[in-house]
């Protein structure tokens, strides 16, 4: 076990930080492709290797690619990279978190609006300061998530299920979702955690269990079939799930399986809350059928599920829940309730 990955205090796990050693500037990442069974640190010199550990998910969930790709930029310009080419690989590594392409734009204007011979360090200072946005962010979110958990389920002492994973590992702060866990699990209100396995890759088994392990919360983990009789038993109080896109009418694309839960909550009349920073939110995207959503490589189904040779498999990485089973949307700037675009921009309005 890597002792750069020691546990810290405040439970936030560094899933990503800047290094300059001798050999020149560094982008360290935690293999999350490892976890739960290693702590391992994945060392990026070059845009190339960034952008394989992007399309790998050594790095992954949509604020962390947020910071991954202003990063990456950063990388580049230290490295005398050219900045419009790295820009194109690594925000086209994935296609659906928008994050990704917005730290990198952010990163690319900083690059631009610097003088030569300025540049690499204004780059590095704003994805700095995205990295600290975003802690912010985490914070934020937890404390309005926790109002409206108190809101929406009276006497406390919560039972609630999440799907993939949302938390520190995803997150300059304690994260999004899991970020409102957290928050509700040290105020000593969460009865249980139930913790979606999130087939194929597993990041609700592998990370969130990780996670919540680390954090000491009382969790269980279920295969992500098993969700409807959780909701017929009555165990679940609200569902909490996160956001790698969210159009301007308010549709979400997240994990794949996040709306066959938000179908079940709202047959069951159970909450189904949304939680991500406004840099998920693409108003320039409008709808959910505009959303690109990510196909990834068959072998990552069969490759978990023996299966006959040469079967097919069909493997998105993301689904999408329109805005009408969506009780509310919790960003770091409020809460969204009911959900509808008009409500929704004025709310990334603010400053
Ligand atoms: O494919 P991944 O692991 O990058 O998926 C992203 C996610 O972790 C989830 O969809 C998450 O709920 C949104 S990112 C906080």
């Amino acid at each position: 076990m890597g002792d750069q990955f020691a546990r810290p205090e405040s439970g936030v796990i560094p899933a990503l930080r800047w290094e300059e050693p001798p050999e020149g500037p560094v982008l360290v990442l935690l293999d999350q492709t490892r976890l739960p069974q290693e702590e391992v640190e994945l060392m990026c010199t070059d845009v190339q290797a960034l952008v394989g550990a992007i399309r790998d998910l050594a790095v992954r969930g949509a604020p962390l690619l947020g910071l991954a790709g202003a990063y990456g930029i950063a990388l580049a310009a230290a490295r005398g990279y050219d900045i419009h080419e790295a820009a194109e690989l690594l925000a086209r590594a994935r296609p659906t978190a928008v994050n990704l392409e917005y730290g990198v734009r952010r990163a690319v204007a900083a690059f631009e609006g610097a003088q030569d011979g300025r540049r690499a360090e204004a780059v590095l200072a704003e994805a700095r300061a995205l990295h600290a946005e975003d802690a912010a962010a985490s914070t934020a979110m937890a404390a309005h998530g926790e109002r409206l958990l108190a809101e929406l389920v009276p006497g406390g002492g919560y039972r609630l299920l999440t799907h993939c994973n949302t938390g520190a590992l995803v997150s300059g702060g304690e994260g999004t979702a899991l970020g409102v866990v957290m928050a509700a699990h040290k105020a000593g209100e969460l009865r249980r955690l139930w913790v979606d396995e999130t087939r194929p890759l597993l990041q609700g088994a592998r990370l969130t269990a990780y996670e919540a392990a680390r954090a000491e919360m009382p969790y269980t983990l279920l295969a992500d079939c098993a969700a409807g009789s959780l909701f017929t038993a009555g165990e679940v109080d609200a569902v909490l799930v996160g956001a790698d896109r969210i159009a301007a009418d308010g549709s979400t694309a997240n994990k794949v399986g996040s709306y066959p839960l938000a179908v079940l909550a709202k047959y069951h009349h159970v909450p189904f809350v949304v939680v991500a920073p406004t840099t998920s939110v693409d108003l320039r995207t409008p709808d959910g059928a505009s959303i690109e959503v990510e196909q990834r490589a068959g072998s990552e189904v069969t490759d978990l599920a023996p299966s006959p040779l040469g079967t097919q498999a069909y493997n998105p990485a993301f689904d999408v829940t329109p805005p009408e089973l969506i009780t509310a949307i919790v960003t770091e700037k409020g809460v969204v309730s009911p959900v509808t675009g008009e409500r929704l921009a004025e709310m990334c309005s603010q400053q």
